[in-house]
């Protein structure tokens, strides 16, 4: 029925001839009213559901096109890296791109079809339960060792607090895992938190990262790409570890 209405709402619109319904956009950070992790809707339904590993490996199927089979990504950046993640910040990511409240037009049309909340906690299990992988993008300029310490100084004063020594996040508080992630998906995600585009940020972060310049970010990417996280990683493949 709901479909029959917009296929109708869509078919009357004489100014836009759109092949999908546009993501929706809420205010989030930029409203006073703003709530990090609201405890509701679907956020609260499918954090409140046992995830299932197994059943989640079959409905992350369609989320592989993108983020790989192993959660990996690309080391472009353009597709973060997921395995490993926790399953309280992939579930609050989702609802949020759902929502609105973070824009992600390429991956939406997908994110819009995950309604079952049992089947977000499925995902999300079997994201958890993958190891990251230790083949991410990092930064290749020839500084690196001057970069990561100028932002492994950075990080230990005003981020390890919330993200961890290692780059592990915290469960229980929604903080993302950063291990493992690709240096150009850090580095975007950080440049939209800090100039307010990402809606769904965490406001005491932003906080902290609002005076930050873009050499202390390109810093500070350059050292969270070079984070692991103990009993966390992938093994190195059998090749690797050789010819080492
Ligand atoms: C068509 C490609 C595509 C598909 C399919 C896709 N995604 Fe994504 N996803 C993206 C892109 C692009 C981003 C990063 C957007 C940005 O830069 O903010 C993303 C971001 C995410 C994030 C946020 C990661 C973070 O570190 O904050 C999560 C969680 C996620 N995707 C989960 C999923 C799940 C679960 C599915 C399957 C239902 C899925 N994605 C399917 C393209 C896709
Ligand atoms: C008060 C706790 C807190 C502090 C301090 C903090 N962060 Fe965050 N950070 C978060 C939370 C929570 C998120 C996820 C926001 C959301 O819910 O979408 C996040 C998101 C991120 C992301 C995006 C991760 C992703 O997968 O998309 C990066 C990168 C990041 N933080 C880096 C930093 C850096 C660098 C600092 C220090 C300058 C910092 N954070 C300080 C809590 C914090």
């Amino acid at each position: 029925m709901k479909k029959l209405a917009l296929a109708l709402s869509l078919a009357l619109s004489s100014t836009l001839v759109l092949a999908a319904p546009p993501a929706p956009k809420a205010a989030g950070i930029e409203s006073k009213d703003y709530q990090w992790a609201k405890m509701e809707g679907e956020l609260k339904e499918a954090l409140a559901k046992k995830g299932d590993v197994k059943r989640g490996q079959d409905t992350y199927e369609i989320c592989g096109a993108c983020h790989l089979p192993t959660g990996a990504g690309r080391s472009d950046g353009t597709f973060p890296q997921l395995a490993g993640q926790h399953t309280t910040v992939l579930i609050k990511q989702m609802a949020d791109i759902r929502m609105g409240l973070r824009d992600n037009p390429t991956m939406y049309p997908f994110a819009k079809e995950m309604t079952d909340p049992q089947d977000l906690a499925d995902t999300s299990a079997y994201i958890q339960s993958l190891c990251i992988p230790i083949d991410h993008g990092k930064y290749e300029g020839a500084d690196a060792a001057k970069q990561i310490a100028a932002g492994k100084d950075l990080y230990e004063k005003q981020c390890k607090e919330c993200h961890g020594a290692n780059g592990e996040g915290n469960k229980e508080k929604f903080y993302p895992v950063i291990a493992g992630q690709h240096y150009k998906y850090l580095l975007r995600q950080m440049t939209e938190i800090r100039d307010g585009h990402r809606r769904n940020a965490n406001p005491d972060m932003v906080k902290v990262i609002k005076p930050y310049t873009n050499d202390q970010l390109v810093a500070i990417s350059a050292f969270q790409a070079s984070l692991s996280m103990p009993g966390s990683m992938c093994k190195p493949k059998a090749g690797a570890a050789k010819k080492k």
